[in-house]
């Protein structure tokens, strides 16, 4: 059996305002059964995991440096967004592989940070457009997942997470049919690598404009196991409908 989680990815937005509808979504959040997650950005990571200490929420960074500790300007350790409350981080999202020139090379070396940290690894894969129009999906997607996947990986210590770059932020969302192609891929991988117990049980959430209206077909897909939500994660009325969706899947 995976873990159900419905993860939200704050990117670069929000302030101490915003914390406001944490505190609705903890409201909201009695009865729930599946893991619930926020990444918010770094300045907001303690506080958010003050609030949500007593509740169902984890918090998580967005990305870490793969070193302990050092002269590295601006980066954060897995051991302090550990410090900092968080208990999940993402690696290798197609925006920090995208603006930050990461590798899957450079993202394997993070999550072996992570790792070692305790943390729970949400390790994110997706092609772009061209790459999709070129057939080139599952290539893309299996050469991703081989390089930014450490092999000492346990089911709890790992989320995988498909989010197509041509489907974040632009309300376009693949076809069932092309989520479930590329899901079941990644399991038989997953399977293939690990082994059946492990490769079975490590959850795989999809990503890229999932909404309220959306979540529940996508959720019915086989293989996908939850999801990790920008834009309606930001705000509680939104995020409590994804996560009622993903508890009643
Ligand atoms: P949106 O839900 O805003 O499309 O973002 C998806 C994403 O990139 C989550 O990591």
């Amino acid at each position: 059996m995976t873990r159900k989680l419905a993860a939200g990815n704050w990117k670069m937005n929000g302030t101490s305002a915003d914390l406001a509808e944490v505190e609705t979504l903890l409201q909201n959040l009695g009865g729930v059964q599946t893991d619930v997650l926020i990444c918010p950005p770094a300045t907001l990571l303690h506080r958010m995991s003050e609030m949500a200490s007593d509740s169902i929420l984890a918090t998580g960074g967005q990305t870490c440096d793969a070193k302990l500790s050092g002269a590295h300007t601006g980066d954060l350790s897995a051991e302090m967004l550990k410090d900092a409350g968080a208990t999940y981080v993402i690696l290798g999202h197609s925006e920090r592989r995208d603006d930050h020139g990461e590798t899957s090379e450079d993202i394997r070396e993070k999550a072996r940070a992570a790792l070692a940290s305790d943390l729970t690894a949400v390790v994110c894969l997706g092609e772009s457009e061209a790459q999709r129009d070129a057939e080139n999906t599952l290539d893309i997607i299996g050469g991703q997942l081989a390089g930014s996947i450490p092999d000492d990986v346990t089911a709890d210590r790992l989320v995988v997470a498909y989010e197509p770059i041509w489907a974040i932020g632009t309300g376009r969302v693949p076809t069932l049919e092309q989520i479930s192609e590329v899901h079941d891929f990644i399991r038989a991988r997953l399977i293939r690598r690990f082994g059946e117990t492990t490769g079975a049980q490590i959850s795989i959430l999809y990503g890229g404009s999932v909404k309220p209206t959306n979540a529940s077909d996508i959720f019915a897909v086989p293989n996908v196991d939850g999801a990790l939500v920008g834009g309606a994660s930001l705000k509680a009325a939104d995020f409590i409908q994804i996560i009622n969706a993903l508890d009643a899947a």
